[in-house]
């Protein structure tokens, strides 16, 4: 996903912005650029394929100056391409934009631009601003910025530059992530944290609808009608090696090791002293008794592992609470006209907070009078503020695109909300409540005890990763964990591989099962074993090749399969919490044995700000 870098101050900016550039890597991109105030004007540069590409044009032709804007690019309007790439320029070149976002009326706005002179270079959405801008200058950036937006329909978070006002840097924000730093001498803008957070900690977030305009010696907040806002700036008070690979080859296989630390985190302050009750904050589930009685059902809403995620959410909570739950990719959402009251409680699930399909569902959700519960991993993302309530999943900064303990937290989250619930509604005895949270504080140490065992998931990762096919079965909340298991490999090792409900197999996919072909099987839910057995058996009999996940010490299973791996014992409900992560380090050494990039997979993007 786009990213946004800028800089004013008295430092060399190129080195400032391939900086913070480097950090939003992460987000996916597949091209980069950067523009300079230089003596010669505004300069520059872009570059397609890696940052690396970009760093080597300005290392053999540096742009020398103190102000500038740069950019990662994932192509949206137009192929990957160094025409494409941002900062985009009008056909006077005194104007330069950065942009992330999508702008929707862009074809109009193009079409009639055209019509009064305007030449363009590019495929993009993005070029149509920075001629918009050029267009309605009038000797005043920000007016010029107000007007220009004014016409925009869509996503964008915005930095301009422009060679008549070169003390000036111009930020927007309208449904894409936009933050601006704070220092002596010299401010910033960033499409999130990480990026700055090498010279600055004092943060600005920019909320929908609100503008900057940065000099060196300070930063103005203004509404788009040019209404002054005051606000205090946000201190971070986490550090940047916290987002770095402490010693790993790679985020995935950290963020996978940082599991155990993540579920105590997420767990810790919201469970009681005596480890009886959830204790949720009015800010992350502040209804009373009345009010949740009064709910009648519950949509949880997502994208991609975050929908995984909510899969298991739904079971939970119908098991825990009794409250019919319907789970919805959130970009089908919106569309299909779902029955939402002001008796509906909305859940959205997002590690980023800024999904636009989810921000949208969320959207729609508030609009028709539901209540909205966000669970998310980043605090003051769009998500999170959007929400009513909002429950944060303590996984620290989540750097690789396939998501690890963001899934698994959101987990936690779903545990922790269904026994809130499950208490307050009286659903379920202290002692099943007092027993399954005994049972979750046993977690982090039994995730610690199934990763020392990852050398027998790589040895089968070898394996699996001469294939080009293959399945994941399981039963309930296995068939949850199977979907999760297979998005993880798809991703990253690019084997092609589906997740059935094992008793679906035999109308219809069995047909592809024949010698060899390997077929993971999830058996940790014991009212279902037999029958996923039975279900094992149809694969045997056709030659496939079972690997299975089952629970220590569970000699029934062990006979059925080619290759088992055990994950230690706990309640059924609390299994995906502990299946997954096999199913994690399977994926990563598949990736590994196939070469790839493990965390910067090929077409995907860590934050997806476009529907
Ligand atoms: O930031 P979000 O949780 O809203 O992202 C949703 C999906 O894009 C995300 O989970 C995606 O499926 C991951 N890359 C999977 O590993």
């Amino acid at each position: 996903m786009c990213g946004i870098v800028g800089y004013i101050g008295n430092r060399n900016s190129q080195e400032v912005l391939i900086e913070g550039l480097s950090k939003l890597e992460y987000r996916g991109y597949d091209s980069a650029g950067v523009a300079v105030f230089t003596d010669k004007g505004l300069e520059v540069k872009k570059a397609k394929g890696r940052l690396a590409n970009l760093e080597s044009q300005l290392q053999d032709s540096p742009l020398k100056g103190t102000i500038g804007i740069g950019h990662t690019r994932w192509a949206t309007h137009g192929k990957p391409s160094d025409v494409n790439s941002h900062p985009h320029l009008d056909d006077t070149h005194k104007f330069s934009v950065v942009h992330n976002g999508i702008i929707e009326n862009y074809a109009t706005l193009k079409e009639e631009l055209i019509g009064r002179g305007h030449v363009f270079v590019s495929q993009t959405d993005t070029e149509v601003i920075s001629h918009l801008i050029a267009e309605e200058y009038k000797g005043n950036i920000v007016e010029a910025v107000q007007r220009a937006v004014r016409k925009m329909r869509g996503a964008y978070a915005l930095g301009v530059l422009t060679e008549y006002e070169p003390d000036k840097l111009i930020a927007v924000r309208n449904a894409s992530p936009l933050i601006i730093g704070v220092g002596e001498g010299e401010n910033f803008i960033g499409s999130d944290i990480p990026a700055l957070l090498n010279y600055t900690r004092d943060i600005y977030i920019l909320n929908d609808g609100e503008m900057a305009v940065l000099t060196r010696d300070g930063v103005e907040l203004l509404t788009l009608e040019g209404n002054f806002i005051s606000r205090e700036t946000f201190h971070v008070d986490w550090d940047l090696t916290t987002a770095e690979k402490a010693g790993f080859d790679h985020f995935m296989l950290k963020e996978i090791h940082e599991q155990p630390k993540a579920y105590r985190d997420t767990m810790s302050a919201r469970i009681s002293e005596d480890g009886k009750r959830v204790v949720l904050t009015p800010a992350e589930f502040g209804l009373s008794k009345e009010e949740i009685k009064d709910i009648h059902n519950i949509h949880i809403v997502a994208c991609g592992t975050a929908y995984h995620a909510g899969l298991v959410g739904k079971s939970v909570i119908e098991k825990l609470a009794r409250i019919p739950v319907e789970t919805d990719v959130a970009s089908e959402y919106r569309y299909r006209s779902p029955i939402i009251t002001k008796h509906t409680l909305v859940i959205v699930v997002s590690q980023s907070g800024e999904t636009a399909d989810t921000l949208a569902a969320l959207r729609e959700a508030k609009k028709n009078g539901a209540r909205v519960l966000a669970i998310t991993n980043v605090v003051g993302s769009s998500v999170a503020r959007e929400a009513d309530f909002v429950i944060t999943t303590w996984a620290g900064p989540e750097i690789a695109v396939a998501s690890t303990k963001a899934y698994t937290t959101q987990l936690i989250g779903f545990y922790l909300f269904g026994l809130y619930l499950a208490e307050t509604l009286e659903t379920q005895t202290p002692e099943v409540i007092a027993e399954t949270i005994a049972a979750m504080k046993a977690l982090p140490e039994q995730v610690e005890a199934i990763l020392t065992q990852s050398d027998d998931i790589k040895a089968i990762a070898e394996e699996i990763a001469k294939h080009e096919d293959l399945f994941f079965i399981g039963r309930g909340l296995d068939y949850a964990v199977s979907l999760e298991g297979s998005l993880k490999l798809k991703e990253i090792s690019y084997i092609h591989s589906e997740a059935y409900a094992s008793g679906e197999l035999k109308h219809g996919t069995l047909a592809l099962i024949e010698d060899n072909v390997p077929v993971i099987a999830l058996a940790t839910q014991e009212d279902l074993l037999e029958k996923t057995i039975s279900n094992i058996q149809e694969v045997v009999a056709r030659g496939g090749h079972i690997i299975g996940i089952g629970e220590d010490g569970n000699p029934d299973f062990s006979r059925h399969v080619n290759h088992l791996f055990t994950i230690p014992r706990t309640l059924s409900l609390l299994t995906p919490a502990l299946a997954v992560v096999p199913l994690q380090l399977l994926a990563y050494y598949a990736s590994i044995a196939r070469g790839n990039d493990v965390d910067k997979p090929r077409n995907l993007a860590k934050s997806v700000t476009v529907e």
